[in-house]
């Protein structure tokens, strides 16, 4: 087993563990819950029962209120170990987060962009409207928090493809057709000791008072009960993207071949330069690109990147690269290339709102942008959208 080989594997395992951790908090906290939800059930039947047979009581009243608080706390935990009872419907994603969206944009402070793009037939998923929109709004919610004076809150809605060969950076998903809702904010980020901890329950940064730590459980759990996946990458300083992937519906008409998840990957034998400081992102990247024929020469921050395009600049046809990266961020290498030679192809990969990219780069085709936490299937079609775009 090579370097790279064990730890691709321990990413996996990584990931594998994650997952039954959050397993079993959901089970236990299931558990728990519903034990609780029962006894305080009673409390407030028997609260009513007095309220009504003596003299109004102040005392009663907090007591009913104390109940109904305690209530729906548990009410919320069983929506995050999934013991809630869905009213599953034909859903159009795309309409539906836009107008979710619409109705929370009120809830932003002033100083919140807020930007929708979505593909013109992004899919329908089956999924209770109402879960759905307690997802995007804790979700909405955890990046207002994380931009106290504003920002950019950018969602965007795809229709996404998984697969066997997206396991290294999306562990253990269904292969299959989604579609996907991704929300990117511009905020404060995490470090990768919140990120191990965000989806449990009671788990916040935020002073008593101000946050539960429940928000991300519940939308974890909601994801989860729907057979869907969320997924965050997350920069300190930088900003976060919560990403979520619903199963979609097979429309009728098209081919089952046409939704079959091992469709073919495009490829090709171009030869590509992939700049990516985070090991198991170059990683997944660099085994992804090679499987379906490409060259890949690799760097493991921007200024080793640049050094390989000096070194390799005859027979590059590609540079993927990542923007936030030690000693030259991806911007930076992007312009000393440019400074080079005007019509190299640059794929970047970042996990932050496009349209900033877009205010840096301009409007050149032969730039593209994938977001990340990216599946195969959508940083391979951008690969060959730049590659096929006409030589400068
Ligand atoms: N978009 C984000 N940017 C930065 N940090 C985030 C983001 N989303 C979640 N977090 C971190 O994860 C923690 C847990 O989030 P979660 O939504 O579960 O709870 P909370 O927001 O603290 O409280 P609650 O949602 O119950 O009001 C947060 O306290 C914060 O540290
Ligand atoms: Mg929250």
């Amino acid at each position: 087993m090579t370097p790279d080989d064990a730890a691709a594997q321990l990413a996996r395992e990584r990931a594998l563990q994650q997952a039954e951790k959050m397993e079993t908090i959901g089970r236990l906290t299931g558990a728990i819950a519903q034990q609780f939800n029962e006894l305080l059930t009673a409390i407030l039947a028997r609260a009513a029962a007095l309220a009504q047979s003596g003299p109004p009581s102040r005392e009663l009243d907090v007591l009913k209120e104390t109940a109904q608080r305690g209530a729906e706390l548990a009410q919320r935990l069983l929506g995050f170990s999934r013991h809630r009872v869905l009213d599953l419907q034909p859903l159009v994603l795309t309409e539906f987060a836009r107008d979710a969206l619409e109705s929370m944009r009120r809830g932003l402070p002033a100083g919140t962009d807020v930007q929708f793009e979505a593909d013109d037939d992004a899919g329908v998923i089956e999924a209770d409207p109402a879960a759905v929109k307690q997802i995007l709004l804790h979700l909405v919610t955890n990046a207002r928090d994380a931009m106290p004076r504003g920002g950019t809150l950018h969602v965007e809605v795809r229709r996404a493809r998984l697969g066997a060969e997206d396991r290294p950076l999306h562990a253990w998903v269904e292969p299959g057709s989604y579609v996907s809702v991704a929300l990117s904010d511009t905020g404060v980020g995490m470090d990768a000791r919140t990120l191990a901890r965000v989806f449990e329950p009671f788990f916040t940064t935020k002073p008593v008072g101000v946050g539960t730590g429940l928000g991300m459980s519940m939308a974890y759990g909601l994801v989860k009960q729907h057979r869907g996946y969320l997924h965050l990458y997350s920069e300190v300083g930088q900003g976060t993207t919560a990403k979520v992937y619903f199963p979609a519906v097979r429309t009728r008409g098209v081919p089952e071949a046409a939704t079959a998840a091992d469709e073919a990957l495009p490829g090709g034998t171009e030869t590509i330069l992939l700049v990516e400081d985070d090991q198991t992102m170059r990683l997944a990247a660099q085994q992804l690109l090679s499987k379906v024929g490409y060259r890949v020469v690799t760097a493991v921050d921007g200024q080793n990147g640049l050094d390989a395009y000096r070194a390799h600049r005859a027979s590059l046809n590609l540079v993927i690269t990542d923007v936030v990266m030690p000693k030259l961020s991806g911007f930076d290498l992007y312009q000393a290339i440019r400074g080079e030679a005007r019509g190299v192809r640059v794929l970047f990969m970042s996990g932050f709102p496009a349209p900033n990219f877009r205010k840096t780069v301009g409007q050149d085709p032969r730039v593209a942008f994938v977001t990340k936490p990216w599946t195969a299937s959508e940083l391979l079609a951008q690969v060959r959208v730049l590659l096929e775009e006409s030589p400068a």
